[in-house]
């Protein structure tokens, strides 16, 4: 077959108008992490190691694989970057699409009734003084600016205060309000690693304008579908320990994107959760909850994850985690488009023969209500305890038959 390059030149006509207009390399500068938009930023802690100095060769981040050619900007939507920092792997996020950043400084500059391109740290320096420095008073006044954040579907406000408790532990600077409330508004994700259960993230190295840099942890669940089933085993016991530690505590936790590709496993074999963005966090010590245990219904979709914010914000206790787990990423029938037929799919013969159960009750955690044969009320809770246990027993080490 030939080739035919007439159609494809116009493409290699714009590829080399592009290399030649921008150069083939991204570099960790000031535009880069656009510094200009601060403190409408995410902090500026790393932005001394970050930055290149003018006249120097010492370039302490390197871009790693995609990131460092200017060209996968156009496919790298989710500004996701991959990168070293004193020789160890790091990323780096933007927090958010580039139209959702754009969106996000509109509605500041609407809010604070500037104009539609304006100065984004002026709109919030203005923000926070007509609110005399209160984080709390800016976020009642303009709920416009936190609408897709769900550290604030609650309305708790001692979950925020917690946040920024502990956020001002490492930025104590006269911007720290500033960051906060920014991060709050288009990614909470560096707040939750740096305030709730350290033992479930990645750490969080610092922040440059409006990137944040974490810990890279490792291969996500998605590319480690094919690791043999006692491995898979494992990560499901502890899938199953996260569910039961966020869902307890002063603070609850309740996971709402449980996509394989939001885990992922470091080399010691840990899981963590790498994106934070999604989770809703309840104050267990809030007046007037209900206190019966709230169980999912998973009203009104049979193939995704569906909950809502009034259930889980209005009762002390849920087993939302354990639905979310065992339905999302364990069960036969998962809601996972990359492993539809669960991470423990494949169990060798042995596990077949002598754990059936463990498959049993992988069902009664995930029980969906839509389920034609599901007439009672699930018992998840206890069954992801039962499971646990189980999962343990087999994947401990004596009774390994790989
Ligand atoms: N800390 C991390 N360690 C390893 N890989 C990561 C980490 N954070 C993100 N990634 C990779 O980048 C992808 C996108 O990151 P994520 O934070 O989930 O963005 P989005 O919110 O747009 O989904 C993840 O699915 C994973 O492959
Ligand atoms: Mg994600």
């Amino acid at each position: 077959m030939r080739w035919k390059w007439k159609g494809y030149l116009p493409y290699q006509f714009m590829v080399v108008i592009f290399l030649l207009l921008y150069g083939w390399q991204e570099s960790v500068d000031e535009s880069f992490v656009n510094l200009e938009m601060c403190p409408a930023c995410y902090g500026q802690s790393l932005c001394g190691a970050m930055l290149k100095k003018q006249n120097s060769d010492v370039d302490n981040f390197l871009l790693r694989g995609y990131s460092q050619w200017k060209i996968m900007k156009f496919f790298n939507i989710k500004n996701v970057y991959f990168a070293s920092f004193h020789e160890k792997l790091v990323v780096m996020k933007k927090l958010a699409h580039d139209s959702e950043l754009q969106e996000f400084d509109e509605v500041l500059c609407k809010a604070s009734r500037h104009s539609l391109n304006c100065n984004v740290s002026l709109a919030l320096k203005t923000l926070l003084s007509e609110a005399g420095d209160d984080i709390l008073q800016v976020i009642s006044r303009h709920p416009e600016l936190f609408e897709k954040s769900d550290a604030t579907k609650c309305a708790h406000n001692r979950t925020i205060l917690e946040l920024f408790k502990k956020y001002s532990v490492i930025d104590y600077g006269p911007y720290h309000r500033h960051h906060f409330l920014t991060m709050l508004a288009v990614n909470m994700e560096p707040l939750m690693m740096m305030t709730y259960h350290s033992k479930w993230f990645p750490a969080i190295h610092g922040t440059c304008g409006r990137i944040i840099v974490e810990e890279y942890v490792g291969p996500t669940l998605t590319h480690l579908a094919g690791e043999p089933w006692h491995i898979r085993a494992d990560y499901a016991r502890q899938l199953l320990e996260m569910a039961g530690e966020l869902s307890d505590g002063e603070f609850r936790l309740y996971l709402t994107d449980v996509s394989m590709d939001n885990f992922a496993v470091d080399e010691q074999g840990r899981v963590k959760i790498i994106d934070a963005e999604n989770l809703v966090i309840v104050d267990s010590l809030q007046d007037n909850l209900d206190s019966s245990e709230h169980v999912n219904d998973g009203f009104g979709c049979k193939d995704c994850l569906s909950f809502s914010y009034e259930d889980l914000c209005s009762h002390r206790s849920s087993d939302h985690n354990f639905f979310a787990v065992c339905k999302g990423m364990l069960s036969s029938t998962s809601f996972s488009e990359d492993i539809p037929e669960g991470l423990l799919h494949s169990p060798p013969d042995w596990v077949m023969l002598e754990h059936t159960s463990i498959f049993n009750l992988i069902e009664e955690c995930a029980a969906h209500p839509l389920d034609p044969y599901n007439y009672s009320k699930p018992k998840r809770r206890e069954a992801a305890a039962a499971l646990h246990s189980l999962l343990l027993a087999v994947t401990s080490s004596n009774q390994l038959r790989i």
